[in-house]
């Protein structure tokens, strides 16, 4: 009998986004002159930095050519490219990865969903809690989750690592033994970031647990203080325990050009099995590669322009994290993140829920951000904003909200 993929129909409700998306949809139906600020989804608003706007223009024209048409790309992506992360992105920061340990794709959230299926079903998975949605609804979909319990929001068969207040939002060890460990710092959602040294500690513990940790670095462009690591690979050992996915979203603003990477080291083995190979064999049966001209843009991101041109977009987003950091301080709200990452993350006053928050602000204030408790149990009574949005939006987001 035809029957669609039962482990699909065990997925709560609709991803968190959407359902945040058609809130604010609803909300602007009803109420079509309220002026509604987004500070929800981490998109990005700046416009592309000139010198990846002069990049796409040159490899658009290349196209038009017949000596600089490019059809489909190489499966693990340009070798240009890789060559500029491996440079930037690792040697320049004593990390050992060479261009072919780089698979090039079309974004971050792609391979964070993705990378489950070069694991056994009976994995057991590990993950923050509160935590970036996609890692555990992938693991949904790919049935290895065991059951939900709709009231406390937990699934029977996943390993929760509550990321709370007392411990700055750092995952202690779990008492089960986990097989695939997803850490993401700075973190998606609280905006908190761990040291090198508790880094360091969760690569020795995989090693140990003979476990592997999916480390996603996304928004390591954020990181301003001294001794937070931008890599996993900063960690001695981590090339033989550790996957590391990396964006170009945040960075240098691809939410809509789509860019992004996986690093496995040749090094790295389960039981046995080289995961650069099971990787690559994936990559190139389900994949044909990010476009040339996204390519050539992403390559633009590393030179001596991009560079400065971007690393005044992370300041302007920056300024804005710190606006809100200060400014919801200022009424009165416990705040944390913000320092090392464009997410704050703040207390519901009152006791209040996430979800109450969420319509309690976006009714008095017309500000859209994310519940916590969207990102798991540990997040209830929490509310996440973004540093993404312009700084004008963002002053009169704050206004709007100690004015409420
Ligand atoms: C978020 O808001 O958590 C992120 O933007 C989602 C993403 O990067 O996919």
């Amino acid at each position: 009998m035809l029957k669609a993929n039962q482990d699909y129909l065990k997925l709560p409700g609709s991803y968190l986004f959407s359902t945040v998306a058609k809130k604010q949809r609803e909300f602007q139906e009803k109420n079509p002159e309220r002026s509604v600020i987004r500070l929800s989804i981490g998109d990005v608003t700046q416009p592309i930095a000139p010198v990846i706007i002069e990049a796409l223009h040159r490899a658009v024209d290349e196209m038009a050519t017949a000596e600089g048409f490019h059809g489909y790309a190489p499966d693990l992506g340009y070798e240009f490219l890789r060559s500029a992360i491996a440079e930037n992105d690792y040697k320049a920061r004593g990390c050992d990865i060479e261009p072919d340990e780089i698979f090039v794709s079309d974004g971050a959230k792609g391979d964070c969903g993705n990378i489950q299926e070069i694991f056994d079903r009976n994995c057991r998975v590990a993950v923050c809690d509160p935590v970036y949605p996609v890692y555990v609804d992938t693991n949904v979909m790919a049935g290895r989750t065991g059951s939900y319990d709709e009231k406390s929001g937990v699934w029977s068969d996943v390993i929760y690592m509550p990321c709370l207040k007392e411990n700055n939002f750092a995952p202690l060890f779990p008492e089960e033994k986990p097989d695939l460990i997803y850490l993401c710092f700075p973190n998606n959602p609280t905006g908190a970031a761990v040291t090198k040294a508790q880094l360091q500690a969760w690569v020795d513990y995989a090693k140990r647990n003979k476990a592997v940790i999916i480390y996603d670095a996304a928004y390591e462009a954020y990181i301003s203080e001294e001794d937070v690591p931008h890599s996993i690979y900063e960690c001695e050992g981590a090339e033989s325990c550790a996957i590391e996915i990396r964006s170009f979203s945040k960075n240098a603003g691809f939410t809509g050009l789509r860019l992004g990477y996986t690093v496995i080291p040749k090094a790295l083995e389960a039981d046995g099995v080289k995961l650069h190979a099971l990787w690559a064999r994936r990559h190139g049966t389900k994949y044909n590669g990010a476009p040339y001209i996204i390519q050539r843009a992403g390559e633009a991101v590393y030179s001596p322009a991009g560079k400065e041109q971007l690393k005044d977009q992370v300041a302007y987003y920056m300024k804005n994290a710190a606006y809100i950091r200060e400014g919801l301080t200022e009424a009165g709200y416990t705040v944390s993140g913000g320092v090392n990452a464009p997410y704050i993350w703040l207390e519901t006053p009152d006791g209040m829920s996430s979800w109450e928050f969420f319509d309690l602000l976006l009714e008095k204030a017309g500000v859209v951000g994310t519940p916590g408790s969207g990102f798991g149990p540990s997040g209830e009574h929490y509310f996440r904003l973004t540093a993404f949005g312009s700084f004008e939006n963002t002053v009169e987001a704050i206004k709007r909200i100690k004015e409420m």
